[in-house]
């Protein structure tokens, strides 16, 4: 496995290769990640990773200057799962200049949800993922559907900048407990991490209830922000939404569970947490 750190030296390094799968990550890596590498190998003849924590997508009051930065432990766990190549620029190398130019997903689906709680961070991952594809220019590119909104709107933005990428969804991967395992669980203090388990806990009581035919959708998604906040979480959203748009779902789709996911997220002391389930 070869380590990266400049545009160059990648382009040369793929310019062999007809098909790369590559799989964008801000590092800090667990197994969630690994496994969409795994994904990933036999999808294309090169496996590319990329480590960058990207500033665009961080609000100022977030923890872009605390984010775990761990080359060393990434590189070694790449390389234990068979990636080829691993791109890790600076911040200089892919941001030369202030990045003045964007990629502005429609607000119908970039500023509900995550979008709603963090203004403008989907408009700084398609920004980073543009860049980081015309970079690696693969041919598949794998995402995690624990970000189910942002693997969405990444799947959007290729279809309709007609990009030749293949996008695939990786399942989210979880403890054993059932917590979706995530490079912010490492903030939770050992207090913390027990009760973590509640978020994955509520979203599947919410499952339940819609797979036994409960219509009430406001009174499931306020049963599971009261539960939550009465076991001192500070919930953002818990939600049903309709999964081919994330828009609330109408009656005729509570008649079908299948089209239906819920989705939370929750500050449990400093660390904001999401999660989500396909009914
Ligand atoms: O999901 C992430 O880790 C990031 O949002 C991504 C896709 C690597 C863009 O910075």
């Amino acid at each position: 496995m070869k380590l990266i750190h400049t545009i160059a030296e990648l382009r040369a390094e793929l310019a062999r290769f007809q098909s790369p799968a590559f799989v964008p990550t801000m590092g800090n890596l667990h197994d969630g990640h690994l496994a969409l590498v795994q994904q990933a190998r036999p999808l294309g003849d090169v496996t590319v990773a990329s480590i960058f924590v990207n500033r665009l997508q961080f609000l100022p009051h977030e923890d872009f200057d605390t984010y775990p930065r761990t080359l060393q432990a990434d590189c070694d766990k790449l390389q234990a799962v068979g990636c080829d190549l691993v791109f890790a620029p600076s911040e200089q190398e892919l941001y030369p200049q202030p990045q003045g130019y964007k990629v502005q997903p429609p607000a119908e689906l970039a500023d509900i949800l995550e979008g709603h709680f963090r203004p403008g961070f989907f408009t700084g991952v398609c920004t980073v993922v543009l860049k980081l594809f015309h970079i690696v220019q693969p041919r598949h590119a794998v995402f995690g559907a624990k970000d189910y909104q942002q693997q969405m709107i990444i799947r959007r933005m290729v279809e309709q900048l007609a990009l030749p990428i293949t996008i695939h969804t990786g399942p989210t991967l979880r403890a054993p407990d059932g917590l979706a395992l995530s490079s912010r669980n490492g903030y939770l203090s050992p207090d913390e991490r027990a009760e973590a388990v509640q978020l994955s806990r509520t979203l599947q009581s919410m499952v339940a209830l819609l797979r036994a035919g409960e219509r009430n959708v406001a009174a499931i998604e306020q049963h599971a922000l009261h539960t939550l906040a009465g076991r001192g979480w500070q919930p953002d959203y818990m939600t049903v939404r309709r999964r081919h748009d994330l828009q609330p779902p109408q009656p005729e789709d509570l008649l079908h569970p299948d089209r239906l996911v819920v989705l939370g997220a929750a500050r449990l002391g400093r660390t904001r947490l999401i999660d989500n389930l396909e009914v």
